[in-house]
């Protein structure tokens, strides 16, 4: 299975993905990840990322699309994998069409005003990457980790993430669901719910 998340920032993408890899498996690529990664690492592409991510605005194009080009080539012809915040232009999903086939592309509805609140309080581990929240937790509860928080979690940087989303990626709603792959769900609810949704709608599209 070849699966496309997407969703506004904070709509529960990383979450989700992380309860999908459990159950059926898939690779789980996310395009904020690799750039935080390369940043932590102090890579060329890691500070031009940052520039963009800081300010709350999209890495250009041609940066992101080497950077997913290269991982996807060492998938083999078989492997499934989920691609968590990619694309998010329509130049993107193109380029990814030209690239491979999807099975399906599941979208996070969540209003704004939600996004917002949500994101005042993620919390990330800093040994695991686990995504969690601070409402509940003060160490990453699956490792017991340092719990940090991401520089682009605040309240302007958000607000800018949001504009972003509607103006750039929300136009990707269309282009899927003209090519009749749109799942939707609405992410609003708790993730054990949005959860068993996604499984539904997964379950369904595979028969
Ligand atoms: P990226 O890291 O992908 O950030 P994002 O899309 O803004 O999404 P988030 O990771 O913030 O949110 P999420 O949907 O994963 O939510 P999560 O599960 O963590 O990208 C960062 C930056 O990199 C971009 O701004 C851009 O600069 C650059 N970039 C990346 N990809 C790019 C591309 N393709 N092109 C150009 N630039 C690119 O959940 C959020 C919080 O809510 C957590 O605290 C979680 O515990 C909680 N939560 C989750 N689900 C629920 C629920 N159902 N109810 C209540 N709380 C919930
Ligand atoms: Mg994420």
């Amino acid at each position: 299975m070849r699966l496309v998340l997407l969703g506004a920032p904070g709509a529960g993408k990383g979450t989700q993905a992380a309860l999908i890899k459990e159950r059926h498996g898939l690779a789980h690529v996310s395009t904020g990840d690799i750039f935080r990664e390369n940043l932590k690492n102090s890579t060329p592409l890691g500070f031009e990322a940052k520039k963009y991510m800081d300010a709350g605005q999209l890495v250009p194009d041609e940066t992101v699309m080497k950077m997913v080009g290269e991982k996807l080539a060492e998938f083999a012809a078989d492997e499934g994998f989920m691609l968590d915040g990619f694309p998010r232009t329509v130049a993107q999903a193109e380029f990814l069409e030209g690239k491979t086939k999807l099975d399906g592309v599941i979208l996070f509805n969540v209003d704004d005003e939600a996004i917002v609140k949500r994101l005042s309080s993620r919390a990330v581990c800093k040994d695991c990457g686990n995504v969690t929240t601070r409402l509940e937790h003060d160490k990453c509860p699956s490792c017991g980790g340092e719990l940090y928080t991401r520089e682009d979690d605040n309240e302007q940087t958000v607000r800018s993430r949001l504009k972003v989303f509607h103006e750039q990626t929300e136009p990707l709603v269309k282009f899927y669901r003209d090519r009749n792959l749109l799942l939707e769900v609405d992410a609003g609810q708790k993730p054990e719910e949005v959860f068993a949704r996604v499984v539904e709608l997964l379950d369904h599209d595979k028969n």
